[in-house]
């Protein structure tokens, strides 16, 4: 018979409820605040197969999962990749599946994840000129980018977040234009404070915090800013725009904490479970997948890697030693 299914509970009381897979460290783009320097790709043989993707997915599933996210590197460079969509969209518990991309092979897609199950989208857009874009994008297209959010719209993957990472010196002076463009299409956009976790973008240089940006006579006209006290400011909230569609989100690693609320895990796509986004603390799972084995060893490998999330996560602003950087870990 089996065992009653604890749900999954961190040793500081948090419930884990949300688990983002990083199902390829492949990308297309190579944005210079996430993607290494070097190319180090896992080989063939060390990602998780669909099967493994899905075994996890199911076991923790099991014990209180209910939301899970495809991540990269560009979930869509990853062969067949709706094939997994439909496998974990079909997981017992499963509620809300969603996907991270950079939409530049959106409008090929968009049709099958929707026809597979997936809920919904967050987009990275960091800005909507075309020379910025090859710039920040280490070569990317604007223009694929834009007709996949229009396709992602048409075929009803939303509500849509636009992920738009603060850059001073690169997009500031484009932010009014990026909420005006999510209002006109009903989306959320969300700033995000750069976070040090590449060697090829100059951390110091290029952060701007989103007090600063709050401040903006620009963003006030366009966003109903309420100033929450200093003790109530979260790390990520969203706020109504005047124009009455859409939203403007606020996301702030750097300067506030959610660590208290945070309730979720990350599988890389070599199938390590990671319990905390800044610390380099993984459980490898592969040796309870290879072979195919007992669920046992999984669940308890599953149950320690929450164990040790730690009660706070603490970014290094220099990069050195970090074992793995954004592209690897899926954001
Ligand atoms: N700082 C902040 N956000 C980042 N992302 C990747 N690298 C960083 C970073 N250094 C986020 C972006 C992107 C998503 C894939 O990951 O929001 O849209
Ligand atoms: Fe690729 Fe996204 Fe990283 Fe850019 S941010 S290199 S699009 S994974």
């Amino acid at each position: 018979m089996d065992a009653v299914k604890e749900p999954l509970c961190d040793s500081f009381g948090r419930k884990i409820t949300y688990l983002r897979v990083s199902v390829t460290d492949r990308c297309n783009h190579r944005c210079t605040y996430c993607a290494p320097l070097g190319e180090n790709h896992k080989t063939r043989a060390e990602i998780l197969s669909f099967d493994e993707i899905a075994r996890v997915v199911g076991r923790m599933a099991e014990r209180g999962i209910t939301k899970v996210r495809l991540t990269g590197g560009e979930p869509l460079v990853r062969k067949n990749v709706v094939e997994l969509v439909g496998m974990l969209s079909g997981i017992k518990g499963i509620e809300d599946l969603s996907m991270t991309t950079n939409a530049s092979l959106l409008s090929r897609f968009a049709r099958a994840l929707k026809e597979n199950g997936l809920k919904r989208l967050n987009i990275s857009l960091d800005t909507l000129k075309e020379d910025v874009f090859r710039s920040v994008s280490g070569g990317g297209e604007l223009r694929p980018v834009l007709e996949g959010i229009e396709a992602a719209i048409r075929e009803g993957l939303v509500p849509i977040k636009l992920n738009c990472v603060l850059l001073r010196g690169i997009n500031e002076d484009e932010l009014a234009d990026i909420i005006d463009y999510a209002s006109e299409r009903d989306m959320t956009v969300r700033f995000i404070e750069l976070m040090p976790m590449s060697d090829g973008l100059d951390w110091k240089n290029h952060f701007v915090s989103i007090e600063d940006i709050l401040k903006r006579e620009d963003i006030r006209k366009r966003v109903d800013v309420y100033a929450p006290p200093e003790k109530d400011r979260m790390a990520a909230y969203s706020l109504p725009l005047k124009s009455g569609k859409g939203k403007a989100g606020f996301i702030s690693p750097m300067s506030n904490r959610f660590c208290h609320a945070c309730n979720r895990m990350r599988l890389t796509s070599d199938g390590k479970l990671r319990s905390c986004l800044p610390a380099d603390m993984d459980v490898d799972l592969r040796p309870a997948l290879r072979p195919a084995g007992d669920d046992s060893e999984l669940i308890s490998l599953i149950t320690k890697a929450v164990a040790i999330k730690p009660e706070m996560g603490v970014y290094t602003f220099t990069g050195e030693g970090r074992e793995r950087s954004m592209i690897h870990i899926g954001g």
